[in-house]
């Protein structure tokens, strides 16, 4: 059997030349496969007389074992190195400078927004939403300003135009969040018309609003908060109080002078705009106005079918921008929109 010990040595050096896994599983085809040498050897025993069959069979298998340990070496050499590589190509470089951590931030106008909302929520009013593509109804004729009021064109509205390039009639962008006011109350008296008595509406409505302008301290898109309460004898120095009471927690200061300026808005009778005057700081005794407002008029509250015999209110209608600015220190609006990372990781 000079010849067995052959194969064995020619079958090790064969496994140790292959240098990848299925190379090696080809190789072994050759000596271990159904047509390779040692299974033609342990075929050829058939014809061998018992005796001699024997021996025979013993000296093939262990020629077989040997053969499958220089595989089964083979094998694990080849696994390793693979894992080695791997290990190396995935090692990690421990003086590479780290990377940063971006930590994002709430828009200074969201900021103010949730500080409103927060201060209103403590004295129990509520937070109204309302869409930004308003009707022509809620936007101006059921804020007691019909079609050909002349106050509409003081609103430089943005109107939808179809394909043609036509307006489409009765569509616009609303152009304050007094809308707003006009849905909460319709859907109110929906809800609660048929009581003998309604209760109270006592809410905020915070939201985006447009117009046709744009320089520094206006933008064609810009922020308001409105905001409104009906009840049964809602009074204008409700109105002084709250509103009062609200700008001095917001600005954080009692030292804020705030006064009502007479004033005219279609949908409110009387009608103020609000003042406020720091009393340190840069703005030092300037007045500067940051709101409108007043008693809800009679004919707004006819509108949404609310008797305005029995009820009265009061609105009004606060420049979102404008409060921020005030309270950073920003002197140009257009800074909040043009998404200078510089500008805004300064609030994070
Ligand atoms: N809607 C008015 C505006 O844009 C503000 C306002 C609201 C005035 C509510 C009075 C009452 O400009």
């Amino acid at each position: 059997m000079q010849n067995l010990d052959q194969i064995i040595r020619q079958a090790s050096a064969d496994f140790s030349a292959a240098d990848d896994p299925d190379a090696l599983e080809q190789i072994k085809a050759r000596y271990l496969g159904k047509s390779g040498q040692i299974t033609g050897l342990l075929k050829g025993m058939a014809k061998l007389s018992p005796e001699e069959r024997k021996t025979a069979g013993l000296t093939i298998n262990r020629a077989k074992e040997a053969i499958e340990t220089a595989l089964n070496g083979r094998r694990e050499t080849l696994r390793r190195q693979a894992l080695e590589t791997r290990l190396a190509e995935e090692s990690i470089d421990v003086t590479l400078p780290g990377r940063k951590e971006c930590r994002g931030g709430l828009h200074p106008v969201t900021r103010s927004l949730e500080r409103i909302e927060t201060l209103f929520r403590s004295i129990g009013f509520e937070v109204a939403e309302g869409p930004e593509i308003e009707a022509d109804f809620q936007n101006f004729t059921a804020l007691n300003m019909p079609e050909g009021h002349p106050a509409r064109s003081m609103h430089d509205t943005f109107y939808l135009l179809d394909e043609k390039g036509n307006a489409v009639e009765d569509v616009l962008l609303r152009t304050h969040t007094s809308p707003i006011q006009v849905r909460y109350m319709q859907a109110h008296v929906e809800k609660y018309g048929h009581l003998e008595t309604m209760p109270d509406i006592r809410i905020i409505a915070p939201g985006r609003v447009y117009r046709v302008d744009s320089d520094a301290t206006h933008s064609p898109m810009f922020h308001q908060v409105e905001g409104l309460w009906i009840g049964e004898d809602v009074s204008m120095s409700d109105l002084k109080g709250i509103c009062a009471d609200f700008l001095r927690r917001f600005f954080e200061s009692d030292d804020l002078k705030v006064r009502f300026r007479p004033s005219f808005f279609p949908f409110t009778e009387p009608s103020a705009e609000i003042d406020v005057a720091f009393m340190s700081g840069a703005l030092k005794g300037r007045w500067l106005e940051i709101a409108g407002c007043g008693m809800v008029h009679p004919n707004v509250l006819r509108h949404v079918r609310i008797d305005p015999e029995k009820y009265t209110g009061f609105a009004f209608g606060m420049g979102m921008d404008r409060l921020t600015m005030l309270r950073y220190g920003v002197d140009d609006l257009r800074l909040f929109f043009d998404g200078d990372l510089r500008f805004l990781s300064q609030f994070v």
